[in-house]
């Protein structure tokens, strides 16, 4: 939630109190400097006791609720059966409308199952943006992903309210190009994480449901960040003002064939599920479900993260919630754009994105823009973000570098979690490399694992730039800072 000061300034407003703190710390930058080059010039590889603001993700990492805490005290710890479950299952049917549910231990393990069923070899998946691992297991099924996001959509410096929707010009020359029976389904995800947090709009997502259902072909929805999702739709789109998150998820649901999610966004715990009002569906996957996760009633998950989320599907739905990081991000944006930094824009939900290619225009793809902005992120703050560009991509199957559409160093505000002084302090150090931009040059890979490399790959800084940065910050703030 914002709120309105006397001034007329709007800052984001915390609607919960902080009863459970944590201890973090600051190391000084030449300390950053050793951890970084430790970790391969790769901030998936930083210890936490190195890093001081953790915005690598705000996967698995947003504050629970007192409830959620309280509903893991009194989990069913049981194979088969687990009364856990049933409240799960219960919470799904009443939020998201969709009755069959089944439980995993994570979002990746639902695209697994989903591609297992439904991605055959030879067939095309028509989507308004990949994700990393949705991407990887689909095309390990044998499927081709289709971007089909709409031209605004890469644009960085835009005011375009709704740059997930999907193209529906380009849906029907998939169609055509590849009739109904090569599409696997057709994947829409909520506020596109690789895309800046980028939400769709209700009006794209029915003329999208329509067209499929026109053709035969289902619509899944991933549904990791619908909470923001609908937050954008009740603030972004015209006849959505008076309604409440509730009952915008449900429309968006009642448009969709299947649903699925990683627990650790929007629900602020840790698991997945995959839901369906569609019993073949469900009957359809059912049975892979304890092959690659566990029986129907826990489905690899900690039946306390059950209850968390349980309790988490109910409580995302809550306006607060639903924008608590939303808001965040629209003041941290607002603030960095203050500083001249070239962020993506709209603000989206779940994190703020600078433009790497923006922000160190001398540094070709190849050398790995986003990469070596998060690196001097880190050296010039400890602050931890994490690459979305050309690293994040995967050869292609001749062993060629794809160069990333955009190049993004992604700074997650994880749901709860920090404060206002924090988004400062994260803007004025960013405001310095700013300054000192020309200082920051690229990166080499040393070891390159051949799926998913952004997880393990490690990297050399190209003219030994990283410790000349650290120095020139030593000497602007002194050596304990
Ligand atoms: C949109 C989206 N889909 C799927 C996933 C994968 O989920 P998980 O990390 O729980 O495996 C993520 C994770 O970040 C995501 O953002």
């Amino acid at each position: 939630m914002s709120i309105r000061l006397s001034n007329g300034k709007e800052i984001p407003i915390e609607m919960h109190k902080v009863r459970i703190v944590q201890k973090t710390q600051l190391p000084p930058a030449r300390e950053r400097l050793r951890a970084m080059d430790e970790a391969g010039y790769n901030t998936f590889l930083l210890r936490t006791r190195d890093v001081f603001l953790d915005m690598l993700t705000d996967s698995g990492t947003n504050a629970m609720s007192d409830n959620q805490l309280a509903a893991m005290m009194v989990a069913d710890d049981a194979y088969a059966g687990s009364e856990s479950f049933y409240k799960l299952e219960s919470a799904v049917t009443d939020i998201f409308g969709m009755q069959h549910v089944l439980p995993t231990h994570q979002g990746r393990a639902a695209e697994h199952l989903l591609a297992k069923v439904f991605v055959k070899q030879g067939d095309v998946v028509p989507m308004n943006y990949h994700f990393t691992t949705t991407r990887a297991h689909f095309e390990m099924a044998g499927g081709t992903v289709l971007e089909i996001f709409t031209d605004e959509a890469l644009n960085t410096q835009s005011t375009c309210p709704f740059k997930g929707n999907l193209d529906l010009n380009k849906f029907q020359k998939v169609i055509d190009q590849y009739g109904a029976s090569r599409i696997s389904f057709v994947r829409m995800e909520a506020t596109t994480n690789l895309l800046g947090g980028q939400p769709f709009s209700l009006g794209n997502f029915r003329q999208v449901s329509e067209m499929a259902h026109k053709n035969g072909i289902l619509l899944v929805i991933d549904g990791s960040l619908i909470s923001e999702n609908a937050y954008f739709i009740k603030q972004r789109e015209a006849g959505y003002e008076n309604k409440s998150i509730a009952e915008i998820i449900l429309e968006i649901m009642s448009l969709a064939d299947i649903c699925y999610l990683s627990g650790r966004k929007s629900c602020s715990a840790r698991g997945g599920f995959i839901s369906t009002a569609n019993k073949a569906h469900y009957d359809a996957i059912r049975p892979w479900l304890p092959l690659y996760e566990g029986f129907t009633t826990y489905g690899g998950m900690s039946t306390k993260e059950v209850e968390a989320m349980a309790v988490g599907v109910r409580e995302m739905v809550e306006t607060e919630v639903a924008g608590a990081s939303a808001d965040q991000v629209k003041y941290f944006v607002d603030r960095l754009r203050e500083n001249g930094v070239p962020v993506v824009t709209p603000a989206g939900g779940l994190a703020c994105h600078v433009d790497a290619k923006l922000f160190l225009p001398h540094i070709p793809s190849l050398e790995y823009p986003a990469g070596a902005l998060s690196a001097a992120i880190y050296i010039c703050s400890g602050i931890r973000s994490m690459e979305r560009g050309t690293v994040s991509m995967d050869r292609d199957k001749d062993g060629n570098e794809l160069a990333s559409d955009l190049e993004l160093a992604r700074l997650a505000v994880p749901r709860r979690v920090y404060t206002m002084s924090h988004m400062e302090y994260a803007a004025d150090r960013l405001a310095w490399l700013l300054k000192h931009r020309d200082m920051v040059k690229g990166l080499k890979f040393v070891e390159e694992p051949p799926v998913l490399r952004f997880f393990f790959g490690r990297m050399v800084p190209l003219e030994n730039w990283s410790a000349k940065l650290a120095e020139k910050f030593e000497k602007d703030f002194g050596p304990a800072a």
